[in-house]
């Protein structure tokens, strides 16, 4: 007994030292990499700094192709005069479409070698690229469910999985920073990139955002196996007052504090080494030219210590879109002023001869280059590219590996959400027939999305053959011969609508396959949240049938289906669940995965819905009652789990007292799952008006059928505070309710 006791002690201490030790170690390498760069600074011109605040995009250094069959080649004249001529220290995208490995492994060396060859210091180019669920322009790579989807799981060790993979497959293409992960607030259900955020809740993007990034940077960015993530884009860019991607959003500062900086915190307390400005403009103001937002709050206030990029071509647009600035010098300079570090020009060098006028006139001092070009190279230096900037062909076996495939299709059937089961009509029998239809059943691009082997993710012929569609998963289990495949109806129009009708005859049950065609960006903005009419009319139609019809959302955000869900005897959400979602899906509907998914957002009921969850006292009464088709965290198990017995360790507690909670868990149905335990908050008295819950704490437990377990948690005083009066954070003293399912109970904290 006493060996044990002491084996557990001597584990604690080690654990202690490593933490202190990995803090130190982080603390060291920064040390370590500013005296590398002051010194190196010394020794650069103007010329040479200004051009590490430059960034173009590869296009303007490669010969033209004419479709992403052909390789992407550089153009050596173009290299050179980038290189020399304007001492540009980064490039990124992918010109276009996916490059395969060895393809990406010419590129940067050929870079690289310029860099070392042409240039008097031989500073290492740096890489980006949007490898925003895996690799996305690396063909080949494991593309895995966005990132909306990832919240559905609430596994964070997969999120992390996801991560680590990425950056391995990114470091394997030769590619050392991402411009991810996304950490905007997703509550915004019109806005077409709300599938690229962690979806509309405060605690899990923030505990999401940070286990991306550690996934990707780990602990030391320079080992081969890591990169550099850049969390983006910062501020409140998710909620555009009218939906659509790219206009104005007004977010009071209380607001802005509370919901969409905690996110950001999280990643910069993690050690983010870069940040991509909001492209848009918050409370009238550009964010590029915002030094309150960018310099004041972020770095100082924060303390982020990486560099800022700008969002594409967002500095020209403070002149020829914002009309903040009267001419392009003036634009660079307030940008640059505000606490823009590097901008992402990205078609030309204006960016560079405006900044080095504006330096030379004394408009810009020579300081701030420093602050800024002292950033860029500590990031350079943090990722060893002064060591080694070039591919490391060592990574290739671990690329695209079945390791890596298993990890994304365990990440693709956790994340996909049960909403509804009538009759246990789910899982299907492999022995009966069914009938697949839906413009989303049999392409590979709508289970991706956007980024995905090119910008908008819609050219499936440029996708891979060996992957599953939904239907080709669905035969797959339950046979060709049992399998009729129908279009239907394409996102936008009716193919033979009434033929597949008439087939649903001929099946047991009908597997409708609906959603959302791929899109990116402003490409993706909508005027009406309601799921297409003729998608409807499909599901209407065959609902008419008799048979059993099984919805599968495949989309990016909630189009409203409230027309169709009562009649569906069973509905899935997929959201956009990667280049395994085929196979996840059909896991799932045929029981050979237990779905575990949980909303992470509120399912709106009608095309004016975007209340979340948090909702204020005031939105609970009549028509203003939050009333969601599914509301966030739902999202059901082919078993049955039961919660008691929930117990706070006190009824009164002290300010600066760790709050201990637990909870019983048993999963009374017949077969094994997995059940996100969420623990809420309610301040029910605030000096401002508090949410009537929020979430505080999450844990994902694996249960076996009949097994019970106890969930612990452990609450601080920041998980009670919120953004007063004075724009502070504060946690004031009251009566709190502490929320596990439909368990509750009360607590107070005393005033002292
Ligand atoms: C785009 C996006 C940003 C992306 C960047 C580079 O405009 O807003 O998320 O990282 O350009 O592709």
């Amino acid at each position: 007994m006493r060996k044990n006791i002491l084996l557990i002690l001597l584990f604690f201490i080690l654990l202690l030292v490593n933490v202190v030790n990995g803090e130190e170690n982080s603390e060291n390498k920064y040390k370590e990499a500013d005296d590398f760069v002051r010194i190196l600074l010394s020794k650069m011109t103007l010329e040479e700094k200004i051009g590490q605040m430059n960034q173009i995009t590869v296009e303007v250094i490669s010969k033209p192709r004419a479709d992403g069959f052909q390789k992407l080649e550089i153009d050596p004249d173009k290299l050179k005069e980038a290189l020399v001529k304007y001492h540009t220290g980064s490039i990124i995208n992918t010109g276009g479409y996916a490059n395969n490995v060895d393809n990406w492994h010419e590129i940067i060396t050929v870079i690289q070698d310029g860099a070392a060859g042409y240039t008097r210091l031989g500073i290492p180019v740096l890489y980006g690229i949007d490898a925003i669920h895996g690799v996305s322009y690396t063909r080949g790579a494991t593309l895995f469910p966005q990132s909306v989807a990832m919240a559905a799981s609430r596994n964070r060790e997969l999120l992390r999985q996801s991560a680590e993979i990425t950056a391995l497959e990114m470091r394997a293409s030769g590619i050392p920073w991402t411009f991810n992960p996304v950490l905007g607030m997703g509550r915004e259900p019109y806005w077409s990139r709300l599938w690229e955020t962690f979806g509309e809740d405060v605690y899990l993007a923030s505990e999401f955002g940070r286990e991306y990034v550690k996934g990707i940077q780990g602990s030391d960015p320079s080992d081969k196996i890591n990169a550099a993530a850049c969390m983006k884009h910062y501020l409140g860019y998710s909620v555009p007052k009218n939906g659509r991607d790219r206009t104005p959003a007004w977010i009071p500062e209380r607001m802005l504090r509370e919901i969409f900086l905690p996110s950001f915190k999280a990643a910069v307390d993690a050690g983010v080494l870069t940040a991509m400005a909001n492209s848009s403009e918050i409370n009238g103001i550009p964010v590029h030219s915002d030094y309150y937002l960018l310099t004041e709050l972020l770095k100082d206030e924060l303390g982020f210590k990486g560099f800022m990029v700008s969002d594409w071509e967002d500095i020209k647009r403070l002149y020829e879109r914002d009309h903040v600035a009267g001419s392009p010098r003036e634009a660079v300079k307030m940008a640059v002023m505000a606490g823009i570090d590097m901008s992402m020009v990205p078609f030309d060098f204006s960016f560079y001869e405006l900044l080095l006028e504006l330096v030379k006139d004394g408009e810009v001092p020579v300081e701030r280059i420093d602050d800024a070009v002292t950033r860029i190279l500590r990031v350079k230096y943090l990722l060893g590219l002064f060591d080694n900037a070039y591919p490391d062909k060592s990574l290739l076996p671990e690329f695209a590996s079945q390791k890596n495939t298993g990890v994304n299709l365990q990440a693709a059937r956790e994340s996909i959400t049960m909403l509804k089961n009538d009759n246990s009509v789910l899982p299907l029998s492999k022995e009966k027939k069914y009938l697949v239809t839906g413009p989303a059943s049999n392409m590979l691009s709508v289970l991706n999305g956007g980024w995905s082997i090119t910008w908008q993710g819609n050219e499936e012929k440029l996708y891979p053959e060996d992957k599953y569609t939904i239907l080709e998963a669905v035969q797959s289990k339950a046979g060709n011969e049992n399998v009729i495949h129908m279009e239907g109806c394409t996102f936008e129009e009716d193919i033979n609508t009434k033929e597949t009708v008439s087939k649903a005859s001929e099946a047991d049950a009908v597997i409708v396959c609906i959603g959302e065609p791929p899109y990116c960006e402003g490409e993706g903005n909508i005027n009406n949240l309601e799921m297409t009419s003729v998608q409807l009319e499909l599901a209407a139609q065959l609902s008419k049938t008799g048979k059993p019809v099984i919805l599968v959302l495949v989309e990016g955000r909630p189009r409203v289906i409230s027309k169709i869900a009562d009649d569906a005897s069973a509905i899935l959400m997929a959201y956009l669940p990667g280049m395994e979602g085929g196979r996840a899906i059909a896991d799932i509907l045929f029981g050979d995965a237990n779905p575990s998914g949980k909303l992470p957002f509120s399912y709106p009921r009608d095309v004016r819905g975007n209340t979340c969850y948090d909702f204020k006292p005031i939105e609970q009464f009549d028509v203003n009652k939050y009333n969601p088709q599914w509301e966030f965290g739902y999202g059901l198990s082919y078993t049955n789990f039961e919660y008691a017995n929930l117990v706070l360790d006190k009824t009164e507690y002290k300010m600066n007292d760790v709050i201990r909670v637990s909870v019983d868990l048993k999963n009374t149905g017949s077969v094994d799952g997995k059940e996100t335990v969420e623990l809420y908050i309610c301040d029910i008295v605030g000096t401002v008006s508090r949410p009537v819950r929020q979430l505080k704490r999450f844990q994902k437990i694996n249960l076996e059928a009949g097994k019970s377990t106890t969930v612990s948690f452990e609450l601080d005083m920041y998980d009670l505070s919120f953004i007063n009066r004075d724009n502070l954070r504060t946690t004031e003293p009251g009566e709190f309710t502490v929320m596990v399912k439909n368990l509750e109970k009360k607590f107070v904290l005393a005033d002292e």
